[in-house]
């Protein structure tokens, strides 16, 4: 047996890291990991494209000025508001980097993104998990905590559902510690919390090119937060976060902002059609604001549903927990893609 006792007790002990099954190669339907149905615009391509130069033996910059230019544009909010990372996940990293020191606590509604426990177990955060009750509403007892991070999901992962964004607000006057608002799907929602940003110092909202903007593959995520918020998780970042490639991706992504509208409104027309057909066969559906949906049928596991799906080449996400074993979170690919999951839904449970 190798020697691993220079690995930290807290890392030893975590379980392994599974990530979501990416099947390279074609042939498989894949509603498992909420990436976007369509391509991203000829313009973002032709953007990548031209990355392909003899200026990649330089680093990138370490700023990504271009990209926060643009978005400063695009969401009215001045630059050194912004922070952009290496995908959103990196943000919450250089979040638990800047704000977690072993044992402080770390608050958020449960079930959410599972993300969140991994990176409290690898900070030895004490993690406060406030479950959310059958409406989804924000818990009451979220605000009491006196957590130093909140994190709230927003539309949430995996239910689907969405908290108004008044009562973000009155977290973020109540508690005593920053508020996350983790905004990956909130393209697909009615309204956003970014708002916020100006009225609280204690609020950070994060977004994502991963879904939206279908750049998952190019790893951009987006930071929003009062001038010396950013500044202090700027301190803490991996200096050249996001390559030349993503930053060139990003900025022409924020900038053909129609086409990433034109796929949501796409995707929100095919999401009611799923929804519709999920209760028809008898599962209980929450409306979702997001490209994914959440399909319980309570007390059955849905293991023997995944695996007879996956015979049939189509990959939809199972969480092994007591909370969602009973569940299977779907998301929204193209019209023949969820006619065929339906289809084969329609055998499975006939
Ligand atoms: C709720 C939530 N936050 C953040 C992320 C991470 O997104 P990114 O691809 O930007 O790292 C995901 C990805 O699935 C997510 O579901």
């Amino acid at each position: 047996m190798a020697r691993l006792d220079f690995i930290r007790p807290a890392v030893r002990e975590m379980a392994g890291y599974t990530p979501g099954e990416q099947p390279q190669g074609g042939g498989f339907i894949k509603l498992n990991t909420n990436e976007n149905p369509y391509p991203p615009s000829a313009r973002v391509r032709d953007a990548i494209a031209a990355c392909a130069t003899e200026d990649v033996r330089l680093y990138p910059d370490p700023m990504a000025n271009a990209l926060r230019d643009v978005a400063a544009r695009r969401y009215d909010v001045p630059r050194d508001c912004i922070v952009a990372g290496n995908g959103s996940d990196d943000l919450l990293a250089i979040v638990m980097r800047a704000c977690i020191d072993a044992g402080d606590t770390l608050a958020y509604p449960y079930p959410t993104y599972s993300l969140y426990d991994t990176l409290a177990e690898i900070a030895g955060a004490r993690v406060v998990r406030v479950p959310w009750p059958a409406d989804f509403t924000l818990p009451a007892g979220l605000a009491g905590t006196d957590a130093r991070v909140t994190i709230v999901c927003n539309p949430n992962a995996p239910s689907g559902t969405f908290v108004a964004v008044d009562a973000l607000d009155a977290l973020a006057r109540d508690v005593p510690g920053l508020v996350v608002i983790d905004e990956a799907y909130v393209d697909f929602a009615a309204d956003s919390a970014l708002r916020l940003v100006r009225q609280h110092g204690n609020v950070l909202v994060l977004r994502t090119l991963s879904k939206s903007f279908s750049l998952a593959g190019m790893r951009v995520g987006l930071g929003f937060g009062q001038a010396p918020l950013i500044a202090e998780l700027c301190k803490v970042k991996d200096s050249y976060n996001l390559s030349r490639v993503s930053i060139a991706a990003g900025t022409a992504a924020l900038e053909d902002y129609d086409a990433m509208r034109a796929h949501v409104a796409r995707v929100a027309a095919t999401r009611t059609r799923l929804i519709a057909a999920l209760r028809r066969l008898g599962y209980d559906v929450p409306d979702s604001q997001t490209n994914f949906v959440l399909a319980r049928k309570a007390g059955v596991d849905q293991r023997p549903v995944l695996e007879a799906l996956k015979q049939r080449r189509i990959l939809v996400r199972y969480f092994a927990t007591p909370e969602l074993r009973d569940a299977l979170r779907i998301s929204v690919g193209t019209d023949a893609e969820i006619d065929a999951l339906v289809n084969a839904l329609e055998e499975i449970c006939a």
